[in-house]
């Protein structure tokens, strides 16, 4: 009886520790991050002017929660091995800066790295998840994006385990985001330890572009679409409420065009994507807080039962993808990815019935109400054709309802 009572006391502790916390990120986690724009660049009163705007502009009411710091907030490691912020950027400590976002009802987010090092050669968690997961916590930290620079032969799945099971043992909810850049499938085994992960190597604010940076690439929009959207990957069946297919943060409202901060925005919520945006919110346009809070295209990323979209079809420089959503109504996206206009006229009755396995649509037998999600118009039924124009790299977005 002892021994059972010990294997089953074995037992608990194994499976409690490394459990993520499961009542966090139930749909794709929303907020602010400052590597897309800032860099290494960044300083309390950067991060408390964005909380403030992310209140006064709509972005908290529209969703927008955490505020997180990536890169290079970081000093030193002390004697004992705690680490510290980079005191002349942050003077009163992440402590403070927390404090402050709190007080604002939002939550703030903090970055490491699962090697020696981060990306930016600061102190990485490699030897401290333990210390850094009781500082962070005691900090009030609520989301840690972990990275995966100067990892060595470290095994991914193993190394995020030992820093899930740190933030456990931290005791405060903290979302996990793992950050390997798709490198070791963690659609196979992220969802075990974290929240969201990582699928595709660093986005860069360009529609259609690849930028080199010597031993790796930084990919545009159409690239992260294209390699999330990967038939041989089928990244959609891994994605669910509590875990989720992260194709990198936003760059909407930086050097887009507007068509294409929509188009870009309007795919990352069809693919039930993380939305954490990435421009300045002191310097940003009426056309990027629109973008940014509309609340129609935003609910089909937070649509309950948080389904990936699915290519519906492909015609080339014009593709059109759907995504089923509560309740059996469907999202559906027009892209037009090429270089001149096109004219929409999609006869809903001769078209293919949805069947992905597990929803269903059949338009031959029943008829969808339409709502365009971006003119904020109902736009008829799917008894008839859908015709529309649509501008070069730009998109529109129906929300069907029986
Ligand atoms: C990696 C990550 C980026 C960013 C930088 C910071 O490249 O993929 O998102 O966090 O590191 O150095």
């Amino acid at each position: 009886m002892k021994h059972f009572i010990t294997v089953i006391a074995v037992f608990c502790v194994i499976h409690v520790y490394g459990q993520k916390d499961p009542n966090l990120a139930k749909t794709p986690p929303m907020g602010w991050n400052s590597w897309n724009s800032f860099a290494c660049d960044i300083s309390e009163k950067l991060i408390k002017e964005t909380a403030d705007i992310i209140v006064s502009s709509g972005m908290k009411d529209a969703g927008y929660l955490y505020v997180n710091l990536d890169d290079c907030w970081h000093g030193e490691r002390d004697s004992l091995g705690f680490i510290h912020e980079n005191k002349l950027h942050f003077p009163n400590g992440i402590k403070a800066l927390a404090d402050y976002i709190h007080s604002k009802g939002l939550k703030i987010g903090i970055y490491s790295d699962a090697g020696w090092k981060t990306c930016g050669g600061h102190p990485g968690s490699r030897g401290y998840e333990f210390q850094d997961a009781k500082t962070y916590a005691s900090w009030g930290i609520d989301y840690l994006k972990y990275d995966w620079c100067n990892t060595d032969s470290l095994i991914a799945d193993e190394a995020y385990k030992t820093m899930a099971t740190a933030l456990v043992a931290s005791k405060r909810p903290i979302v996990f985001s793992l950050c390997e850049w798709g490198d070791n499938k963690p659609w196979l085994w992220g969802a075990k330890y974290g929240h969201l992960w990582r699928t595709t190597g660093d986005i860069v604010d360009c529609w259609d572009c690849e930028l080199g940076h010597g031993s790796w690439m930084s990919n545009g929009i159409m690239k992260i679409v294209d390699m999330q959207m990967d038939m041989k990957r089928q990244l959609r069946n891994y994605a669910g409420p509590g875990h989720w297919n992260d194709p990198d943060m936003l760059e909407v409202g930086n050097r887009l065009t507007v068509s294409e901060s929509r188009a870009h925005f309007s795919l990352w919520c069809m693919m039930a994507s993380p939305l954490i945006a990435g421009n300045d919110l002191r310097t940003m346009t009426k056309e990027t807080v629109e973008i940014l809070t509309n609340k129609e295209v935003i609910a089909i990323d937070q649509d309950a039962i948080g389904v990936q979209c699915f290519k519906w079809f492909d015609f080339g420089s014009y593709e059109i993808y759907a995504k089923p959503l509560a309740d059996g109504e469907l999202a559906v996206c027009f892209l037009n990815r090429g270089e001149t206009p096109i004219k929409v006229n999609f006869d809903w009755s001769n078209t293919e019935n949805i069947n992905d396995g597990k929803y269903k649509y059949e338009f031959t037998k029943d008829t969808y109400k339409m709502r365009d999600v971006w003119s904020h118009k109902d736009v008829g039924t799917t008894a008839k054709s859908f015709i529309a124009d649509l501008p070069a790299h730009d998109v529109i977005v129906l929300r069907l309802k029986k």
